[in-house]
């Protein structure tokens, strides 16, 4: 069964009328309206793989979308809150908070908790509603990085379709769920940014990207220590010739102090929060980047 799709009939209205309903496939060309008008870096290819692999609530006026909020299920124990939108002459109506109610309501009724990277704007309408901060991350670009020499040789070579399988189980170690969708989404997103790190025939790292409206956008970044986590994000950065984006958890100094000298400057923060306790689900120290705001 699909998350939170089993919603009440839609009202019939005028075109113009304001609607709030279930998000569906054909809606991805309007939703990139939205997050848009937010300075974000998705394409309608991330709404309709998050519209096709969660379950989303918008708010509409005839064809325009207003707001809009989703969960993306990581199995049975979490799912990850994306897209929380309000168009800026909407926002402090409480419609974020509406929508973002549609989607705790669907995650509790399956006993699961509920994961999201927050803006500092997000974040105010998280912490009511009990999400608690877990750690930090920063988005940070660059216009056509130059990555230095990694310090240590590490074993890279592009990722081939026979290492999904390999690459999910490292993700679902690192990660705490599966994540096999969303891996082979951003294998075909950008097939030049696939790589994998390994070490006497086992994988001990990997890295992804896809296309974006603004930038690149390169994550996930996991790799088993830093040095790895280095070869890899230098291997995808070869090449990478426009802007790119990498969100980079803090607690990786050494990794940001590489990047740094690659180019890259600080944009803005997030904070990852959940609702319920996620110690021991996966292990967050192997995470140098994530996959974006809205996956995880
Ligand atoms: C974050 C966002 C979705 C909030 O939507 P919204 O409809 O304006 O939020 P609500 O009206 O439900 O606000 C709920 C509460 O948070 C407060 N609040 C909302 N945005 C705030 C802000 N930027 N700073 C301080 N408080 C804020 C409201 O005052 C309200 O408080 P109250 O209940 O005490 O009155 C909206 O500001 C937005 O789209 N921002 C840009 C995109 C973004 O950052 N999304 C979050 C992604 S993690």
């Amino acid at each position: 069964m699909r998350w939170g799709t089993r919603q009440p009939p839609m009202p019939t209205s005028s075109p113009h009328a304001r609607d709030e309903r279930p998000l569906r496939p054909d809606d991805a060309p309007h939703l990139i309206a939205l997050s848009s008008e937010a300075g974000w870096n998705q394409t309608v290819a991330d709404w309709a793989f998050l519209i096709d692999h969660g379950a989303g609530w918008g708010l509409w006026e005839g064809e325009t979308p207003i707001a809009s909020a989703m969960i993306l299920p990581y199995g049975d124990r979490f799912a990850w809150v994306n897209m929380v939108l309000v168009t800026a002459s909407r926002r402090g109506q409480g419609i974020g908070t509406r929508l973002l109610h549609r989607c705790l309501d669907a995650i509790a009724a399956r006993g699961a908790a509920a994961v999201l990277d927050a803006t500092p704007a997000g974040r105010n309408i998280y912490l009511p509603l009990g999400f608690r901060d877990q750690w930090g991350l920063t988005r940070l670009e660059a216009d056509r990085p130059a990555p230095p020499a990694p310090p240590r040789p590490v074993a890279v070579r592009p990722m081939e379709p026979g290492d999904l399988a390999a690459v999910t189980a490292f993700d679902r170690a690192m990660f705490g769920a599966d994540r096999l969708a969303m891996i082979a989404h951003l294998a075909e997103r950008c097939p030049d940014c696939r790589f994998v790190a390994e070490e006497a025939g086992r994988v001990t790292g990997f890295v992804l990207a896809r296309d974006g409206r603004l930038a690149l956008q390169l994550g996930p970044v996991a790799a088993d220590d830093e040095s790895t986590a280095i070869a890899l994000a230098a291997r995808a950065l070869t090449g990478a010739e426009g802007r790119v984006f990498l969100d980079a958890a803090d607690r990786h100094s050494g990794f940001n102090a590489w990047l740094a000298r690659a180019g890259f400057t600080g944009q803005r923060p997030f904070t990852r929060m959940a609702t319920g306790d996620t110690a021991g689900w996966g292990d967050p120290t192997r995470l140098f980047a994530a996959a974006g705001p809205e996956l995880g």
